[in-house]
């Protein structure tokens, strides 16, 4: 069974990834685990109906285990659905002792991860993270959180789980959608970071859009590898380095702000972001046109959108302007100067800016 190790370094802080296939039925004898005597797993109605059984019987072996299950969808990142998962642990006797096991795509990582920052002003939690997007980005690096009716993510924590358990063979349940939204992340990290994952993932665009389970598992322990370099350096974001993770995020944030979420997945977003960066890029001298066409093409082959129909660009540039990573009104950029390198950049004119987001080929 193909299995391997990463650690997140944060001093006192730190913590293993561990990426294996088929994980989830060996978990309860995993040594890493940690030793206390009562679990709470959190995790949402689609991946409780698939996956939660199995991971109630594998912690109980050793664990009292209690379990919640909350509505899928963004909407549960909210402060009821917390209030709720409050009281549930109150319920369920939590102590300083309790483990939260978050169960589920970033939604969960970011809720019950959120949960476990605050109940007791701070209780241990691993992420069992079972969509791409949550196994290669929203799992690592301890950013937790809710939506506020005033935005995405505005209430938070940083809070670094104790253990990361990827099992890459959930991801044949995911829907398709969500997993060609996750690959728009696994893309950022080529561009911002490693020519050598971009060279993989364009060599092997059939077996990763086939989900082949060795192409994948590779894929996401790069990834991990990277963010992890990142957050390492960077934990909460103050020096600057962690902003590169951002690459194409001010774009897809006000995307999903302007079309409601719904329209646009996030990686679905992102992408059309960072074709808009790219152009942006290419149009100051930054890259050079084969950088583009490369981007572009990697994106399209799996199946994510370019850019948005023509009409909402200087709509989205307003929304560009309230994202939270402004700082005193100036609207800064994370741009590409080659494949594996970026850099963070003033923003051009708002004109050059909505036409880099209506672009198209
Ligand atoms: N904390 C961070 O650093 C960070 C980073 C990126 C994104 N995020 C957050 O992550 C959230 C998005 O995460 P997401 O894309 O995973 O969304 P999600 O958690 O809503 O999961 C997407 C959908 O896939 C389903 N699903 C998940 N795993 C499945 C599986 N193995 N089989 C079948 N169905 C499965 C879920 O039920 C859900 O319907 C956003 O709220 C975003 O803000 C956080
Ligand atoms: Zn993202």
């Amino acid at each position: 069974l193909f299995s391997e190790v990463i650690n997140v370094e944060l001093s006192s802080r730190s913590y293993p990834i561990v990426v294996g296939d088929g994980l989830l039925g060996s978990i309860g004898g995993d040594p890493r685990l940690p030793v206390e005597s009562h679990c709470v797993v959190v995790s949402d109605s689609n991946v409780a109906t698939i996956y939660l059984e199995r991971v109630v019987a594998e912690l109980r072996w050793r664990n009292r285990v209690d379990s919640v299950t909350l509505p899928a969808g963004e909407t549960t990142k909210s402060i009821e659905q917390l209030s709720s998962l409050w009281e549930q642990l109150a319920r369920f006797g939590a102590d300083r002792g309790t483990v939260v096991v978050a169960l589920g795509g970033g939604v969960i990582g970011d809720l019950a991860g959120f949960a476990a920052a605050t109940y007791l002003r701070g209780l241990q939690y691993i992420q069992i993270p079972t969509s791409l997007l949550a196994q290669v980005d929203s799992s690592v690096g301890g950013k937790v959180g809710i939506n506020l009716p005033g935005g995405k993510n505005l209430a938070g924590a940083f809070w670094q789980p104790s253990l990361v358990l990827i099992d890459t063979a959930v991801l044949q349940t995911l829907d398709a959608a969500n997993f060609r939204s996750g690959l728009a992340e696994v893309v950022k990290y080529g561009v911002i970071l490693d020519p050598g994952l971009f060279e993989f993932l364009e060599q092997n665009i059939a077996a990763i859009n086939k989900r082949d389970i060795e192409v994948l598992a590779r894929v996401i322990v790069q990834c991990c590898r990277l963010k992890a370099g990142v957050v390492s350096q960077d934990e909460r974001e103050t020096t600057g380095r962690r902003a590169i993770l951002n690459y194409g995020h001010t774009f897809g944030h006000a995307i999903e702000n302007v079309f409601g979420y719904g329209e646009y997945l996030h990686g679905e977003a992102i992408a059309i972001g960072m074709q808009a960066a790219a152009r942006i890029a290419w149009g100051l001298g930054l890259v050079d046109e084969q950088f583009v066409c490369r981007q572009t093409g990697l994106l399209e082959s799996f199946g994510l959108p370019l850019s948005v129909r023509p009409g909402r660009g200087t709509e989205i540039v307003s929304a560009m302007y309230r994202d939270k990573k402004i700082c005193g009104g100036k609207l800064k950029l994370v741009l590409p100067t080659s494949i594996g390198r970026v850099q963070l950049c003033d923003a051009p004119h708002d004109r050059v800016l909505a036409q880099a987001i209506e672009y198209s080929q």
